[in-house]
């Protein structure tokens, strides 16, 4: 893949953050956008912009075809069997949200089971929290080993015959390790539990095929895959969708009406109350193109080969703690590490002053910060368009930051 030829498609990479190039390193927590995405955004705005699915003007029929045209894209991108199953979300947060309000209400009953991960993020965590808090249910951990792959020697033990859903994510933001699903899904569904699968670090990565991974929801968010903020989409088998009562109700997710009360849309709309985020599920459709062009076995293999020569040469700094899978396992383009001594903010802010934004934190998965025993993590997080060199002299930076904050 030419990264370069890539980067002149990105206009944010042209500019520089305290008088240096930028280097962004923080794409597990949003992507930058191609000129693709927000021309496709402002030619909506300037020339089609009306709402869908009710105008019968030409505007109308535009944005809707647009809109819905996305969603096909969507489809084909993920491999979904049908676009009943497609259901345009805020992000991988609502759709978890979705989830967890409407299949749990009506399936979790108390004393009943549902198995996550240690390594999930808030997003595929509270939700399931507060439904268990709500219906007396239980949430079950499957752990880690110390390099952060996930104990599937434990599995089989964990999943009961309480075990009613199994909630996974599909690569780690913190670990970066990527989870075998169709041995989970396998697995789970011999034990009877249907498999939600948080998509939000694996779609932007990793060619997504959901009917051969075998789960019954799959999340993920636009924006960390070169699309808009506040789109996102939740796959799920149609045939459970069919049963699930609305999430959000209001206009659109109805067919009929009465003052007492209401019959359901058709899939997916039954689950898009409300008008829709037009503009960004229409940005989406660009930037599933745009990965569709490049080809994800392509992203794949770029993101690879990044994320191994940093780790590579992360780990040969003295002082230096890199968190996840060895190289030599596949992983999610994304590598967190701590420096002896230096608090992660300090790092970043180092590197920051070179014009390289690399996330610290807690990266929204505090109890896994618990099980690390760490306070916080820094993390640098590539995508396509970032090259050799970049690594390189990010690689450099946190030389300088240990000599210069130890
Ligand atoms: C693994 C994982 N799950 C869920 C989310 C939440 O995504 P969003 O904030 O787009 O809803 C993220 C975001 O960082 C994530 O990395």
């Amino acid at each position: 893949m030419n990264s370069e030829a890539i980067r002149k498609d990105f206009p944010i990479l042209g500019r520089t953050v305290q008088g240096k190039p930028l280097i962004y390193l923080d794409n597990a927590a949003t992507s930058q956008k191609p000129y693709p995405v927000i021309e496709q955004i402002t030619s909506y705005y300037e020339r089609s912009n009306a709402n869908i699915h009710r105008s019968v003007h030409t505007l109308g029929e535009e944005a809707t075809a647009l809109y819905e045209a996305a969603r096909d894209m969507v489809c084909r991108f993920i491999h979904a069997p049908s676009r009943e199953g497609v259901i345009f979300t805020r992000g991988t947060t609502e759709a978890v949200n979705l989830v967890a309000a409407s299949w749990g209400r009506t399936h979790i009953q108390p004393g009943d089971e549902i198995l996550l991960s240690v390594l999930e993020h808030h997003g595929n965590l509270i939700p399931w929290q507060l439904l268990a808090e709500e219906k007396g249910a239980k949430l079950v951990f499957l752990d880690m080993d110390e390099e952060g792959r996930l104990r599937l020697d434990k599995l089989d033990r964990l999943l009961t015959d309480r075990t009613r859903l199994v909630a996974v994510t599909a690569a780690s933001n913190v670990m970066g390790t990527v989870i075998p699903l169709r041995r989970i899904v396998e697995r789970a569904h011999a034990a009877g539990a249907p498999v939600f699968v948080d998509g939000a670090q694996m779609a932007p990565h990793i060619p997504v095929n959901v009917r051969e991974m075998g789960c019954d929801f799959f999340a993920f968010s636009g924006h960390k895959m070169l699309g808009p903020t506040g789109i996102g989409v939740l796959y799920g088998k149609p045939e459970l969708l069919e049963k699930m009562p609305p999430f959000l109700a209001g206009g659109e997710m109805v067919r009929e009406v009465w003052p007492d009360r209401a019959s359901w849309n058709a899939l997916p709309w039954k689950f898009e109350a409300g008008t829709p985020n037009i503009a960004s599920a229409i940005g989406l459709g660009a930037a599933v193109k745009y990965l569709d062009q490049l080809g994800m076995e392509a992203v794949r293999t770029h993101g690879q080969a990044l994320v191994r020569e940093a780790l590579t040469a992360l780990s040969t700094l003295e002082g230096v703690t890199v968190y996840g899978p060895p190289a030599s396992e596949e992983r999610a383009p994304l590598v967190s590490f701590n420096c002896q001594g230096i608090h992660p903010h300090d790092l970043a802010a180092a590197l920051d002053e070179e014009g390289i934004a690399v996330r610290a934190g807690r990266h929204c998965a505090d109890p896994l910060m618990k099980r690390l025993g760490v306070a916080g993590t820094a993390r640098a997080s590539f995508y396509l368009y970032n090259t050799r060199s970049e690594v390189e002299a990010f690689v450099q930076s946190v030389q300088r930051a240990i000599a210069l904050l130890s």
